[in-house]
């Protein structure tokens, strides 16, 4: 079984290229940083690096299992002087994840099976007001799982929108992260129990 991971550098993408390589997936782990994939690829050598910016290109194949997972967080409202968080987050947060998506999925249609995992956030429950930039690109992310799970209905392939509340990696560099914080092994352990267990619709941790 094979799956590609987007973002797999660091955090939570890092902790679930990590999981499906020790459950004994091949692993290809997208992200900029070529030096972190080579690391990671030498503690799980079933691990093959694609150093790609999302944002600018479109990474092919067919896997059994797509997990869209890159995103950009920084505090900031819509309305805030200087910076643009809304614009910085949505070519990654929303654009990226359209074309992966429209890139990755008619192989998996034509086979008629495999799973699409995308990785939401509980910030599209509930956004506080320093994280609206954030949360308006996150919502409209999960808006879009919403379309693809409509539109896979029936296919073969399975569709699971995985929302992890706070967890600690470098997003939470600019703010004290909460006292409850998740650690990214948790999420990757849930992502992983979603395509075993064949765990579909909107999952929350
Ligand atoms: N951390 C949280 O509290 C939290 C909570 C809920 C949901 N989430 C969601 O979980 C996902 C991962 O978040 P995280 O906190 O683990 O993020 P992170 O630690 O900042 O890691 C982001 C990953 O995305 C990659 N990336 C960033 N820009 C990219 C680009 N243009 N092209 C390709 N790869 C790019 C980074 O690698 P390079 O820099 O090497 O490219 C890195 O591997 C996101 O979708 C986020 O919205 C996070």
């Amino acid at each position: 079984m094979n799956a590609i991971i987007t973002g797999a550098s660091r955090g939570i993408g890092r902790a679930c290229a990590e999981t499906f390589a020790v459950a004994g997936y091949r692993v290809t782990a997208v992200a900029r940083t070529e030096a972190q994939l080579r690391e990671l690829q030498r503690s799980h050598p079933t691990v093959e690096p694609l150093v790609a910016d999302l944002t600018v290109s479109v990474p092919t194949g067919i896997y059994d299992v797509v997990i869209l997972n890159a995103g950009y967080y920084a505090p900031g409202g819509l309305l805030d002087p200087g910076r643009d968080v809304f614009g910085e987050s949505w070519e990654l947060n929303v654009m990226a994840n359209h074309r992966l998506a429209r890139a990755l999925l008619p192989p998996l249609l034509e086979r008629g099976h495999g799973h699409l995992v995308v990785i939401g956030s509980s910030a599209t429950d509930d956004t506080s007001a320093h994280m609206t930039a954030y949360g308006a690109t996150k919502k409209c992310l999960r808006i879009l799982y919403e379309g693809w799970e409509r539109e896979l209905k029936g296919s073969g392939v399975r569709t699971t929108l995985v929302a992890p509340g706070a967890t600690l990696t470098s997003s939470w560099a600019e703010e004290t992260p909460p006292p409850n914080i998740l650690q990214p092994a948790a999420v990757a352990e849930l992502v992983l129990r979603c395509v075993t267990e064949g765990l579909t619709g909107r999952v929350t941790i």
